[in-house]
């Protein structure tokens, strides 16, 4: 029997203007986003911006329904239009922000394990890794690997296995 272990790095921004010129356009993107979120339920508006490898960014936003679990998030929306659009255009980076009852929170939002799901999905299909940027009013957080999201993840190899 022997101990393993997984650790992560990230990213700590002080603030939008510490991004790379990109994101901080992919961040505007995200936040125009949130504001057609569809969330007359929780009042938690998300918007995820997607950057392609061919430069174009797709948006997305949470869309809720009175059958709460019919509802998906703003990450799924975005990636999944992505993928239905451009499917064989990599995604080089997503970028996250929420607002509650219209106020940007202050921390960064960290999507929920479905979008997780997803999102290691598409970048295994791909070369290279996915960037993530969680936009916090206060302070921003980047991933430079998706997977590092979601350790010990279920993927097309646990099929097989
Ligand atoms: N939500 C997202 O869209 N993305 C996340 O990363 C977390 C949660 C949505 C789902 C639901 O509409 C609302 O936020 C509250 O959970």
């Amino acid at each position: 029997m022997k101990q393993k272990k997984i650790s992560i790095s990230f990213t700590e921004f002080s603030g939008e203007a510490e991004l790379p010129e990109d994101i901080k356009n992919l961040a505007i993107q995200a936040k125009k986003a949130a504001d057609n979120a569809y969330a007359p339920y929780s009042k938690f508006k998300v918007g995820a911006a997607v950057l392609l490898a061919n430069g174009k960014i797709i948006t997305g936003n949470n869309q809720e329904n009175s059958a709460y679990p019919s509802g998906i998030c703003a990450e799924r929306v975005a990636i999944f239009y992505a993928n239905a659009q451009y499917p064989k255009v990599a995604i080089n980076a997503i970028a996250i922000v929420a607002f509650h009852n219209n106020k940007e929170l202050n921390s960064p939002v960290y999507p929920c394990g479905s979008c997780r799901q997803v999102i290691t999905e598409s970048q295994s299909k791909q070369k290279n890794p996915i960037k993530l940027y969680f936009i916090g009013q206060k302070f921003i957080h980047g991933i430079d690997d998706a997977s590092h999201m979601l350790p010990l993840e279920f993927d097309k190899e646990s099929l097989n296995s």
